[in-house]
């Protein structure tokens, strides 16, 4: 009962938030800002980018590696990449326009070789992978300037990082330029190596014992907790827990 009480309390404020909000920008204990779509039209851009970038959650960080025309390795951080089937095996990959008289590298190396890689990394490696995102010019490698090794693989054009426990080779099979000029690229999964301690008697891989590295928006690394799995969900029953 007292929860409930509790819960009304805080809830009361947020109405009158909803109703008369005053100060968008002003995060106060216990209270909640609404804002609106004209709301974030007009925020403070860099404001409005840290917001949006964090909410959508916790996603992947993985490095991406490619290869230029002339045979140049590339690597830098992603995060927004994603599950789109798993026969045929399919990740999304989506990438951002390049601001006013930018480069956008990995783009342009995998429109061109149609071949990237995945890799995982773990947390004691964030600071290096982040380093990635800086905008080095065409030809100077980020593998170099972060302290990654690219390794080749016989018959795969783009770089893998050495020593990451899950490697991932791709080839691009679409492209499509989405309503605000973001390039969303679906790859194929042509190869995948995986640590034989991760991989888990019924096919999944252990992330966690990977330390693979998660973020929210695009300057906050994390590692994750053991977490709970359960087995697949049906109308008549409730999941139960799996080691
Ligand atoms: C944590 C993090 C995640 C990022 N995720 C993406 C992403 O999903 N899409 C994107 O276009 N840029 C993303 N970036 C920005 C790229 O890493 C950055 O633009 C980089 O310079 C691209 O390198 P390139 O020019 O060699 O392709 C991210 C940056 C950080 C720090």
């Amino acid at each position: 009962m007292d929860a409930f009480v509790d819960t009304q309390q805080t809830q009361s404020p947020r109405m009158a938030v909803v109703n008369g909000w005053q100060h968008p920008n002003t995060v106060e204990e216990n209270r909640v800002t609404h804002w609106l779509e004209s709301d974030l039209e007009t925020m403070e851009q860099r404001f409005r980018a840290k917001l949006i970038n964090s909410i959508a959650g916790f996603k992947p960080a993985l490095l991406v590696g490619t290869v230029d025309t002339l045979g140049r390795p590339n690597l830098a951080v992603f995060s927004t990449i994603f599950h789109v089937g798993s026969a045929p095996p399919l990740l999304g990959l989506l990438v951002r326009p390049a601001p006013d008289k930018t480069e956008r590298h990995t783009l342009e190396n995998i429109l061109a070789a149609k071949a990237y890689t995945f890799n995982h990394f773990p947390a004691h490696c964030a600071q290096a992978a982040h380093q990635t995102s800086a905008r080095y010019p065409q030809g100077q490698s980020e593998f170099a300037a972060a302290g990654f090794t690219a390794k080749w693989q016989a018959g795969f054009a783009a770089p893998f990082v050495a020593d990451t426990s899950i490697q991932l080779g791709m080839a691009l099979v679409d492209h499509q330029v989405l309503i605000n000029s973001t390039h969303l690229l679906i790859g194929h999964i042509t190869h995948l190596w995986v640590a034989d301690d991760l991989i888990r008697g019924d096919g999944s891989v252990d992330l966690v014992k990977a330390d693979s590295t998660v973020v929210a928006g695009l300057d906050s690394y994390h590692s994750v907790n053991a977490g709970q799995r359960f087995s697949y969900a049906k109308v008549d029953g409730i999941p139960t827990p799996i080691d």
